[in-house]
């Protein structure tokens, strides 16, 4: 039986109340993810199971219990404290997906911080610009990281400590702290006052114009990923899951750590590259249950083939999903054929903090399908023009959710104007508070879709230029500002190309400055030059030539216009183009 049930009842009868009573969370308590993940566990009886299930490179292995957890956690939140790190102040938390991560995201939320997690691949200047958007006040990172922030930190006033969580102590440099967790556990620690409003964690997502925003979560949305992760993923109290996303990107927070260990659920985490020989032996020595994973790497593992497949006890897996990227029917249709479990589609965001639209456990799949709203969620589909709801199965128009469920982000940082921006009908002087409680507005997610008369949801495309690689949205201005630092480059465009595994890789188009011809020389030296600059997931995979780039009247680059082209599609309204 799954917990859900059925759909349908859950809608007609729901209330985010159920959310508090799963986890055993009453009015005017503290509400704090650090301790629900932990200290809420143990005082249940649990702190002898296993939390965390750690594989890294070679098949090092490491297990904590929930009490480790507990302890642990404790030990970062004193340590923060002595360091007068204050309630609010901004920790970002720097490293591959080592144990360390997964702890001291609890122990920042359990004293009161805001955990900044960022992916450990970005460089130097990625790095930069969200601690400095930020004001970041402490780094945790690793040996092996530590290097990038060393380059950046003469640049961030408000960082005023780079602590080393992991590796070799030796060769740091003045000023940087060693700190090793498991010399310093804490056996009792007073968890910060936190309330539902508090807020909880800030992860940085890509626009089309602009640096990235940081969009701010607060402790409330527990609720919502709690109930995701019961009734989406499934999660009960004897399964192994598995999210394989990196807590630099917001699955891997909300359903790679708090979700599941806000229920006392095992879950198991793989920090080595992706083979998918590695996945299946993974998922066979651990016994893993349920699987929560991107259509990227579905694809990956479907060029691989059944073959492989065949050669590893997968038996113990009894629920499937993904997010990240449109799923497609075939992967759908495969995963149901060569695992016996098809993968569920859920669709959210960042900034919506946990599930929209999804699948449903004992639903009817229509693959190629997102599923219907999340109980609770009310979703609609507006008209692209007029911004009004659409009635009409099958017209294409904007998804759109009412405000005021429990994980919406709450701001993004410094940036209330584009914050307004995402709302239909909000008022120019509205202030976030009033915008994300006001059931008249619409907030608008940025993606077009259609609903059928079944009420499923499908999935047509982006409303704006952000490019989608892998299931990472990267933003062609970051991309194109990059370029256009280089001395030989005058103008740059960025767009997403389509490609096999990954959905869309970049590809660029520039023009050259004066004195300057292409040549493989220079296309390397270009490739050198913004490989420092951007994150490997923003990186061409393909530089284009162009003597003039397609422009608007008002001089914006037509990146529409590029991409229509370079997908054989129509290339729609140019009215707005530039003359020649
Ligand atoms: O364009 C949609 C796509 O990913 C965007 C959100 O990306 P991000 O904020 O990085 O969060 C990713 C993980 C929650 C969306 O606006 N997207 C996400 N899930 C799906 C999807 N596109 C199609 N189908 C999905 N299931």
């Amino acid at each position: 039986m799954s917990n859900i049930g059925s759909y349908e009842k859950r809608r007609e009868n729901f209330s985010w109340d159920i959310a508090k009573e799963v986890l055993g969370w009453k009015e005017g308590e503290i509400l704090n993810i650090g301790a629900m993940c932990s200290d809420r566990i143990c005082a249940q009886g649990k702190g002898d199971k296993k939390a965390l299930i750690w594989q890294g490179f070679g098949g090092r292995q490491k297990t904590y219990t929930f009490n480790d957890l507990r302890v642990l956690s404790n030990g970062y939140a004193g340590f923060l404290q002595n360091l007068g790190v204050d309630p609010g102040d901004k920790v970002c938390l720097f490293m591959d997906k080592i144990p360390e991560l997964y702890i001291s995201f609890l122990g920042v939320l359990k004293m009161g911080a805001v955990a900044q997690p960022l992916f450990s691949a970005f460089g130097d200047e990625s790095l930069e610009v969200r601690l400095f958007s930020a004001d970041t006040r402490v780094i945790f990172t690793t040996r092996k990281h530590v290097k990038k922030v060393r380059k950046i930190q003469d640049r961030l006033p408000a960082l005023e400590k780079i602590v080393v969580v992991e590796g070799n102590p030796d060769k740091l440099k003045e000023g940087e702290i060693f700190f090793r967790v498991e010399e310093f556990p804490v056996e009792d620690f007073n968890v910060y006052e936190s309330g539902p409003e508090t807020p909880s964690v800030l992860h940085y997502t890509s626009g089309t114009t602009g640096q990235p925003k940081g969009a701010q979560h607060a402790h409330a949305s527990v609720w919502g990923q709690a109930l995701t992760s019961s009734w989406v993923l499934d999660l009960k109290d004897d399964d192994v899951y598995w999210c394989t996303a990196d807590p630099g990107w917001v699955t891997g927070t909300s359903y790679g750590i708090i979700g599941p260990w806000s229920l006392g659920v095992t879950q198991c985490v793989l920090d080595s590259g992706f083979t998918s020989a590695a996945w299946y032996r993974f998922i066979q020595d651990n016994k893993v249950t349920v699987w929560y994973s991107a259509p990227t790497a579905i694809r990956s593992l479907m060029r691989d083939g059944e073959e492989l497949v065949k050669q590893y006890d997968l038996s113990s897996l009894r629920h499937l999903a993904s997010v990240g990227e449109p799923l497609n029917a075939e992967a759908v249709i495969w995963s149901e054929k060569v695992y016996g479990l098809p993968f569920l589609d859920t669709f959210w965001q960042t900034e919506t903090g946990s599930m929209m639209i999804t699948n449903f456990p004992g639903m009817k799949i229509k693959p190629g399908s997102m599923g219907k709203p999340f109980p609770g969620i009310v979703a609609g589909i507006l008209d692209l023009k007029t911004h009004e709801p659409v009635t009409e199965p099958g017209t294409v128009g904007l998804i759109a959710f009412r405000p005021g469920w429990p994980s919406m982000f709450r701001e993004y940082v410094k940036k209330p104007e584009i914050y307004r921006s995402k709302f239909v009908g909000a008022a120019d002087d509205a202030q976030p508070a009033e915008l994300r409680v006001d059931e008249s507005l619409w907030y608008v997610s940025g993606d077009r879709a259609s609903f059928d008369k079944d009420g499923y949801y499908w999935f047509v495309g982006r409303d704006d230029d952000v490019i989608n690689t892998g299931g990472h949205l990267v933003g062609p201005f970051e991309i194109e500002s990059a370029l256009v630092e280089h001395e030989a480059i005058a103008e740059a465009a960025a767009i997403g190309k389509p490609d096999e595994v990954n959905m869309e890789v970049v590809k660029v188009f520039i023009t050259l400055n004066p004195g300057y011809e292409p040549s493989d020389d220079l296309e390397l030296n270009i490739m050198n030059f913004i490989r420092k600059r951007l994150s490997p997931l923003a990186m061409p995979q393909e530089i284009e030539y162009s003597k003039k780039l397609p422009k608007t009247r008002s001089g914006k680059i037509l990146r529409r216009y590029l991409k229509a082209l370079e997908w054989g599609e129509e290339v729609g309204d140019l009215s707005t183009l530039e003359d020649d």
